[in-house]
């Protein structure tokens, strides 16, 4: 897709972080975006400021891990724009319990892979259908991670390996079929948002952290908040999408992680055990 003026884009978890940079990005290319999170405060403010930059933009305040909120949210987009051209499943969470694969509560399970997975597909389910009737070209992103494609660690690594094997299921099935929609998965490293504290989105009421047994845990909170916190600007990640989708580019990676990514393949293809790894630290962002 070259040509986003007057196309109609949805995002989901487009309130904040990477699906706001996402939205923004679009909307500064002229395409009409429905903005679809479970956050009815950001996503009222998310919108006034897009709309105050001239945007064409719907909120949509939905769960996206609910198959009868996905609905509504398809209803709510053919009643404002009548087609969709870009579907963005971004909509994502960290889960937060530090405990090992086989004492992981089912409700973390369920939440984590409701959000990051399930959602992905339920949003393919019900918005590809209507871009192959349209017939006017589109394109998926779905948003996994460099967790995806490094050694899984935890439900969010194993989410992020089913989003990014997902993509390249849809990807060969609409080739094969010579449909004129594109795919990209994007799978960033560190970037600047509130994805360090998803527990805000928890189902259930905000769970106690169980007591860290290892201070080691707490350590790697630590880090990975303060990598976070360094990160990328999502608006940069935004233009980033944008891009790739002009370039009808499948694979977007935000950082130049390609030593890690090699750690992981090198054992399949030798036939050894998988490599123990240090994420990289990001490097601080210039002040302004
Ligand atoms: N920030 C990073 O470093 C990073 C790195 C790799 C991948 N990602 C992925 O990027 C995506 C966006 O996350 P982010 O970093 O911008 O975090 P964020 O927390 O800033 O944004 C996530 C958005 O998703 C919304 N959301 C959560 N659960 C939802 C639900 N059930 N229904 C609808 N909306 C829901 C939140 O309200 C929030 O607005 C996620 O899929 C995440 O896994 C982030």
């Amino acid at each position: 897709m070259k040509e986003f003026r007057g196309r109609v884009a949805v995002v989901t978890g487009a309130a904040s972080g990477i699906g706001l940079g996402m939205a923004k990005a679009l909307c500064a290319e002229g395409a009409r975006v429905v903005l679809a999170d479970i956050e009815q405060a950001p996503l009222t403010e998310a919108t006034a400021q897009l709309r105050d930059s001239g945007a064409d933009v719907t909120p949509v305040c939905c769960d996206v891990a609910n198959e009868a909120s996905m609905d509504a949210l398809r209803d709510e987009t053919l009643a404002a724009y009548g087609a969709v051209h870009v579907l963005c499943n971004n909509a994502g969470v960290a889960g937060s319990l530090p405990l090992p694969i086989w004492e992981q509560p089912a409700e973390e399970w369920d939440w984590v892979m409701g959000v990051n997975f399930n959602a992905v597909l339920q949003g393919i389910r019900r918005f590809v259908p209507l871009m192959v009737e349209q017939n006017e070209g589109g394109h998926v992103v779905n948003t996994a991670s460099i967790a995806g494609l490094i050694v899984a660690r935890g439900i969010y690594g194993v989410s992020k390996h089913a989003v990014v094997a997902l993509s390249e299921a849809i990807y060969r099935d609409l080739e094969a079929r010579q449909q004129p929609i594109g795919v990209s998965v994007l799978c960033p490293g560190w970037v600047n948002t509130r994805i360090i504290e998803s527990e805000r989105n928890r189902p259930e009421a905000p769970r106690a952290m169980p007591e860290a047994e290892n201070p080691l845990v707490e350590q790697m909170r630590k880090l990975v908040e303060q990598n976070i916190k360094d990160g990328l600007d999502p608006d940069e990640v935004g233009r980033q999408v944008v891009d790739a989708i002009r370039e009808d580019r499948f694979y977007i990676l935000t950082h130049d992680w390609v030593e890690m990514i090699e750690s992981r393949i090198r054992p399949i293809i030798t036939g050894s055990n998988p490599e123990n790894f240090q994420m990289p630290i990001a490097p601080a962002q210039e002040e302004s």
